[in-house]
């Protein structure tokens, strides 16, 4: 029994070293995740917003926040919940002391910034804050610190992508109009990771824009070119039925 605490301790402080040797810990600027976990879920046609349906015996959100918390290097992680969610209180994160419970914003985009709003007393506009989608369950620790590695010195910050491995088609009805050049398109992950009052004031101003999509183009909105860092194929965003088949057999497969 003494051997099996003293083995889970040491396993405990080797994970701590590991994660508290990266140099960005000992930096007085802090992380902040952001999760917006609103959406209704349309597309997925469930009885319930994606975000709650199962995966792995827990739910996608647990999935996703237990992906963040693990990474060990964010002081807390806010979650932009709808108003009208009975399924969030029923889940014990909701209650971690690392987690904050932010209201929704009518798109995506809103309940970011209600997130951000969120963090106001405790997050330096210097801050970074690293901003992912609830429905993309898959995200490894590894992602989360090649991004802040190689960004955490960027003047601006930027995102995780992926490059596109189908040829590109330009179509208008369903006529080919012209071969796109593959390698200047990059498709858009998440985390994206920017500086905590840039990206406030960013999305402030785009308010209500439908082109803001991502925290990507509201930076770029101000002129600005957040950069891409290449992540991994696995980080899918859960949309149709079909991705919770495939969320399920990559997590599987990343242990
Ligand atoms: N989201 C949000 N607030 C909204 C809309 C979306 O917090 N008003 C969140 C979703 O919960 C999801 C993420 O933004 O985690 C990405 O959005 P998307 O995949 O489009 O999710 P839904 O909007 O829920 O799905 P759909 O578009 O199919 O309705
Ligand atoms: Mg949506």
């Amino acid at each position: 029994m003494a051997q099996l605490i003293l083995c889970s301790f040491l396993r405990f402080i080797s994970k701590r070293q590991k994660v508290n040797s990266k140099k960005y810990m000992t930096d007085s600027v802090k992380f902040w995740a952001v999760v917006p976990a609103a959406g209704v879920g349309k597309r997925m046609q469930a009885d319930r917003p994606k975000q709650y349906l199962p995966l792995a015996n827990k739910t996608v959100l647990e999935q996703t926040l237990m992906r963040l918390l693990d990474a060990d290097v964010f002081s807390a992680v806010a979650v932009a919940i709808s108003k009208e969610d009975p399924y969030w209180p029923e889940l014990e994160l909701s209650n971690h002391d690392k987690v904050i419970t932010a209201a929704d914003g009518k798109e995506r985009a809103d309940s970011v910034l209600s997130a951000l709003k969120s963090l106001r007393d405790q997050a330096s506009d210097s801050d970074w804050v690293l901003v992912h989608d609830a429905a993309r369950p898959c995200l490894t620790s590894s992602d989360i610190h090649l991004l802040i590695e190689t960004l955490k010195d960027d003047d601006v910050g930027g995102i995780l992508a992926l490059s596109s491995h189908d040829t590109l088609k330009n179509v208008e009805g369903l006529n080919i109009t012209e071969t796109i050049d593959r390698s200047v398109i990059w498709r858009a992950l998440t985390p994206q990771m920017f500086r905590y009052g840039m990206l406030k004031q960013a999305l402030e101003q785009a308010e209500g824009n439908p082109a803001v999509t991502d925290e990507a183009s509201a930076l770029e909105m101000q002129g600005l070119q957040p950069k891409i860092v290449e992540g991994r194929p696995d980080n899918i965003k859960i949309t149709r039925p079909e991705d919770l088949a495939l969320a399920q057999f990559y997590m599987e497969h990343q242990q």
